[in-house]
């Protein structure tokens, strides 16, 4: 068997090789990214217990926080599907098209800020955008609620999770509780382990492309414990991309900042499970990920990449699709008489 591999490998390494794969690759990979830590990261201000945990879940996946009573959280961010998705702009209330592509919510917590713009500081933040969005869940504070005051046990989980302060079904805490769930989303990945020590973990086609990476540039922007999330750059830098990747109407985080510096300036893309996560760039324009790491090339670095490099940055890109953590689907409240009806 592991002749098979081997016979099926080496081939393929000569075939692409860019160069060798340098001696000191973990060491300079170590001072560029960061590998998942084993447990669940603490977030400010907001203790993560596992009661708060098994109340984030719920709303999670409860869609009558929805107006509607049809969408959850993952609907868009379906845990099964690589945490999004997988469409080119999600679909919210009433059948409507939203402007820009689902992120996945796997590793999220490790972002700089939340959306493709940034206008989030964190996932507490976060949570409360697409209840209230219409576009999205089209619901209001209050009666998301009225929702969950209507369901006995729900007052009783939310007891459990926030024991100690005065008034525990908020807004707030709902905020909270899911904050405290995405934070449990981590997904542990090949090169993880690679970066941890282990020289088997990743092929010798990912440790050339991971090289390739870092010679680039892609790191100067894709870096750290998420490959990416850390920072903002324009989206274009050495050249526009075409109107439909890059539509004219979304500026990015120019609508943040206000600086005419930050017209079509995004957050570098997160690129953890990336190969699960077609459509890609805010747009969803883009269903290959061959096709975007090659716009990448022209646009951020102002380099056509060969077909042989972009292969290479690919197989990379693979070693970053983790495993998520069994999440048993968890099983909701009953509504009663006094829940509020679905207003579609
Ligand atoms: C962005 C979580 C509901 C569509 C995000 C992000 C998170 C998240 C963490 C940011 C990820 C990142 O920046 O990398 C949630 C939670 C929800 C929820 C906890 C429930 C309360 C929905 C729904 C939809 C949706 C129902 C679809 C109708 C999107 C889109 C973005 C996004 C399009 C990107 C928006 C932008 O950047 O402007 N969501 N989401 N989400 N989510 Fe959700
Ligand atoms: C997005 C890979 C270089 C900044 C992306 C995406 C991929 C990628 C696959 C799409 C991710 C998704 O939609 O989820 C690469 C590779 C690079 C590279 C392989 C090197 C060849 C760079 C550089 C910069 C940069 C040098 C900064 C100057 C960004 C930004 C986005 C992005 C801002 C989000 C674009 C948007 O708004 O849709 N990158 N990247 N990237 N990258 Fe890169």
């Amino acid at each position: 068997m592991l002749f098979t591999m081997m016979a099926t490998a080496l081939p393929a390494a000569t075939a692409f090789a860019a160069g060798p794969i340098p001696a000191d690759l973990r060491e300079k990979a170590l001072a560029t990214f960061k590998a998942l830590p084993s447990t669940t990261p603490a977030v400010a201000n907001n203790p993560i217990t596992p009661e708060k945990i098994a109340l984030g879940k719920a709303l999670f996946f409860d869609p009558r926080i929805s107006a509607s009573g049809v969408l959850s959280c993952s609907s868009c961010h379906n845990l099964a599907t690589g945490g999004d998705d997988n469409l080119e702009t999600s679909i919210g209330h009433g059948w409507q098209k939203g402007p820009r592509n689902a992120p996945t919510v796997l590793n999220a917590v490790f972002n700089i800020a939340q959306f493709w713009d940034g206008r989030a500081e964190d996932l507490k933040a976060q949570a409360k955008g697409p209840v209230q969005s219409g576009l999205e869940m089209a619901n209001t504070p209050g009666q998301v609620i009225a929702t969950l005051k209507s369901m006995p046990i729900y007052a009783e989980w939310f007891n459990a999770a926030f024991r100690g302060e005065a008034d525990r079904v908020t807004f707030d805490n709902l905020a909270k509780a899911i904050e405290a769930f995405e934070a449990t989303l981590v997904t542990p990945a090949p090169f993880d382990a690679f970066l941890n020590g282990d020289d088997g973990a990743i092929t010798s086609e990912q440790k050339q492309g991971l090289a390739l990476f870092m010679e680039k540039g892609c790191s100067s922007c894709h870096s750290g414990i998420n490959v990416g999330g850390e920072g903002y750059y324009s989206f274009g830098l050495i050249e526009k991309p075409s109107t439909d990747v890059l539509p004219e109407n979304d500026k990015g985080r120019f609508s943040v900042t206000n600086s005419a510096d930050d017209s079509y300036v995004f957050r570098a893309a997160p690129l953890r499970n990336v190969a699960l996560t077609a459509p890609y760039f805010h747009s969803g324009k883009v269903w290959d990920l061959k096709q975007a790491v090659a716009i990448m090339g022209t646009t951020q670095l102002g380099e056509e990449l060969k077909a042989q490099e972009v292969d290479l940055l690919v197989a990379f890109l693979n070693s970053l699709t983790g495993e998520v953590a069994e999440v048993v689907l968890p099983i909701l409240p009953a509504e009663t008489a006094t829940t509020p009806r679905s207003a579609l």
